[in-house]
């Protein structure tokens, strides 16, 4: 098969990014405009916000990374785009966007799954071997996928309520972090001791995750301190709270790894970046002889190389779109 060109747009959240990607590994060019400083000011992404500023930049985004790239449009396979899950509005511009790049360049387009993307970040520096599972931790999404071959996933486990990452921008808020606290709890939890006692969420025998208890938990725990007059020691607080969480993670995806008897575990997702969570997964693979696999920092959030790397499997099974494809806000991945 000659060259496979792929441009991808990725626009779920609060990242508008255009990227270029060579037959699904080789990275020719990303941009990616991050809101975080515009959402910064509300504790949390605003959805109406995030739309607009999508329409703001996607095309200037667009003829960013193609310039960065010294390619053109003529010269891509297709066009790929996230069509969920995600905000209704901010996918839809991303979906318009690419749907009209396919429709004039007559290029065959594309529709990924926000999850595949993240899992095929991996992909962009690693071969990928199966069976696998991935534990994609994000600020969307908790989930254990189990892929016995290229694009095929099974869902084993995930969250009934709150994903992991919203536990950590919750946690943050609670001791004045600003969003995104993930990055900023991570970094806490380095300096703190392991003192507060917070409770293992869902641990039984299932491959499902909870972490509304926990949030509440630490809410608790602040008010509680506070009405004694105590004050809380928030590196103490950020690492009590992430050791529970490594603790609850670990604990069912080691179960699964063993069970299902995988070559590989991949970490997939914005919470992937948390250098705690790495190193206590790095620490187990080691021990249970498994090729841990953990996406460069820059592809651990959303991106749109890792949804470039994600359709060149559909790219070369032909799994293509037609020009009425819809967002889908939420769907699972099948
Ligand atoms: O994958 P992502 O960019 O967006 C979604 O698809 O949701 O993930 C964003 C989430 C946020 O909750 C953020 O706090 C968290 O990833 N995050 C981290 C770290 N970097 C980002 N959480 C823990 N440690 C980090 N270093
Ligand atoms: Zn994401």
């Amino acid at each position: 098969m000659e060259d496979v060109y792929i441009l991808a747009i990725e626009s779920s959240c609060d990242e508008t990014s255009v990227s270029i990607v060579k037959n699904g590994k080789e990275e020719i060019n990303t941009v990616i405009l991050s809101q975080i400083d515009i959402h910064k000011k509300f504790g949390g992404v605003v959805p109406e916000i995030a739309s607009r500023s999508h329409v703001e930049n996607i095309t200037i985004v667009i003829e960013e990374c193609l310039n960065g790239s010294n390619m053109k449009i003529e010269d891509m396979s297709a066009i790929a785009v996230t069509y969920g899950p995600g905000l209704a509005g901010a996918l839809l511009i991303g979906v318009e966007a690419a749907k009209t790049l396919a429709f004039i360049y007559n290029k065959p387009l594309i529709a990924v799954h926000h999850i595949a993307g993240h899992i095929y970040a991996n992909n962009l520096n690693y071969k990928l071997k199966f069976p696998l599972i991935s534990l994609v931790i994000s600020g969307g999404h908790t989930e254990l996928i189990y892929m016995k071959k290229d694009y095929s996933f099974e869902k084993i486990g995930g969250t009934l309520d709150d994903s992991v990452g919203e536990a950590y921008d919750k946690v943050a808020r609670v001791i004045d972090v600003p969003y995104p606290g993930g990055p900023v709890i991570d970094k806490y939890s380095k300096k703190g001791k392991n003192v507060y006692k917070l409770p293992l969420p869902m641990d039984d025998g299932s491959y499902n995750f909870s972490f509304s208890g926990i949030k509440s938990a630490v809410i608790n725990l602040v008010h509680n301190e506070k009405q004694r007059g105590n004050e809380i020691n928030k590196y103490d607080l950020a690492c009590s709270f992430q050791s529970i969480v490594i603790d609850i993670l670990t604990k069912k995806t080691m179960k699964a790894v063993k069970e299902y008897k995988v070559k590989q575990l991949l970490l997939a997702g914005g919470v992937s970046a948390s250098i705690g969570i790495r190193e206590k997964f790095a620490e187990l693979c080691e021990k249970e002889n498994i090729e841990l696999l953990v996406p460069e920092l820059i592809y651990c959030t959303d991106n749109a190389a890792m949804i470039a790397a994600a359709a060149y499997y559909m790219y070369k099974d032909k799994k293509f779109a037609d020009f009425d494809l819809k967002i889908k806000p939420t769907d699972d991945l099948k």
